[in-house]
């Protein structure tokens, strides 16, 4: 049977799209549903082109015992995997799969993580502290924010007239070389 995955993305959703595009022809791992806390969400339509169950959530489903959990138990994912998720991940989801969920961060964490570091602001901030260079972080997600074991991270160099949009295409380059590889090697070692 092959390996079940199901993608949260709050956004554009150009990593889910690139990772639906990776396992389309895997003959081991699956991209079962992408789930958003946005109804409007870019990556919902990404996801239905792609002809992937795509599903949006209120807050309060997903916090309740009756809701999302519930939802994802039946999905039963072997990965969970935030592709620019942009809230805090529940841990009463989190309890239900440990060591299973796992976060892309656009920054060499343990720096530009945190509450509110996400997207535009995390490359504005590497930017304004004049930074050399920065990266990605691909890591277990835990209750905090950014804060799990790193699973992989690589760097890209910051030159001094970067703008904040060329910083973050840099780093759109590294995830979508870098992500679906390390998802893939995630799922494949999950009992
Ligand atoms: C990605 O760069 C991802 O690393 C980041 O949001 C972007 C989503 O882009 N995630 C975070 O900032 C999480 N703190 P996408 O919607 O085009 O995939």
């Amino acid at each position: 049977m092959k390996k079940r995955l199901v993608i949260f993305a709050s956004g554009n959703g150009t990593n889910t799209q690139n990772v639906i595009q990776y396992f389309a022809t895997s003959k081991s791992v699956e991209v079962v549903c992408v789930l958003s806390n946005k109804k409007d969400a870019k990556v919902l339509e990404r996801a239905n082109a792609a002809q992937i169950k795509a599903v949006s959530f209120s807050k309060a489903e997903m916090l309740s015992p009756d809701g999302l959990v519930k939802d994802l138990k039946e999905l039963a994912p072997d990965l969970i995997v935030l592709a620019g998720f942009l809230l805090k991940f529940p841990e009463i989801i989190l309890r239900e799969f440990p060591n299973k969920v796992i976060n892309i961060h656009p920054a060499l964490l343990p720096k530009y993580g945190g509450k509110g570091m996400y997207g535009k602001h995390v490359h504005e901030a590497v930017i304004a502290n004049n930074e050399t260079e920065t990266g990605i972080t691909i890591h277990y997600v835990n209750e905090k924010y950014d804060d799990g074991a790193t699973i992989f991270q690589t760097q890209t160099e910051v030159s001094p007239n970067d703008s904040a949009d060329d910083v973050a295409s840099k780093v759109h380059q590294l995830e979508y070389k870098w992500f679906p590889k390390i998802i893939e090697d995630v799922v494949l070692k999950q009992s």
